[in-house]
């Protein structure tokens, strides 16, 4: 980032670039698990929790993209090792019953991550608009935030199956 993009940010950013990366790893985190949640499903609804499945871990695919290029962007570089990627994450697992047929199971244990997340990005944005300002990360987290709260309400509409 140049010398007034740098400017701008009224934050700690070597802080800012850590919060960002531990938000980093529980999006690779959801990938994998909800990945493995999808491969796993089995049962009568099981396309239809997969397929949701597979659409949430492909936006999260995403989040992992811009949470990188606003890494990048301040100065920072994404964790480069999986061990660090488990240890700094925030929300470490997400807990996929034992019993493949469990559907329900799944689907609460992936709105519980969801909510993990949203806790965490909203974290992000309080701090962002009391403690520093930095208009741009805001922005990234508000957006990926709002996906959350929208892969929330559909584990909960799944949930009604
Ligand atoms: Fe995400
Ligand atoms: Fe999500």
């Amino acid at each position: 980032m140049g010398k007034k993009g740098r400017e701008i940010v009224e934050y700690d950013i070597q802080k800012l670039i850590e919060r960002l990366n531990s938000a980093y790893a529980d999006e690779w985190l959801a990938v994998y698990y909800y990945t493995v949640g999808a491969q796993l499903a089995t049962g009568m609804k099981a396309g239809l929790v997969a397929g949701k499945l597979r659409e949430l871990a492909k936006e999260e695919l995403e989040h992992q993209e811009e949470l990188a290029e606003r890494i990048l962007q301040l100065g920072g570089e994404p964790i480069r090792s999986i061990d660090e990627l488990v240890e700094k994450a925030n929300c470490r697992r997400v807990d996929i019953p034992e019993d493949p047929r469990d559907l329900k199971g799944l689907v609460e244990a992936v709105a519980e991550a969801e909510r993990c997340a949203i806790d965490v990005y909203n974290g992000m944005l309080k701090d962002l608009m009391s403690v520093g300002k930095d208009p741009i990360t805001f922005h990234t987290i508000r957006h990926i935030m709002g996906e959350e709260v929208h892969h929330e309400e559909e584990m909960e509409n799944l949930l009604g199956l």
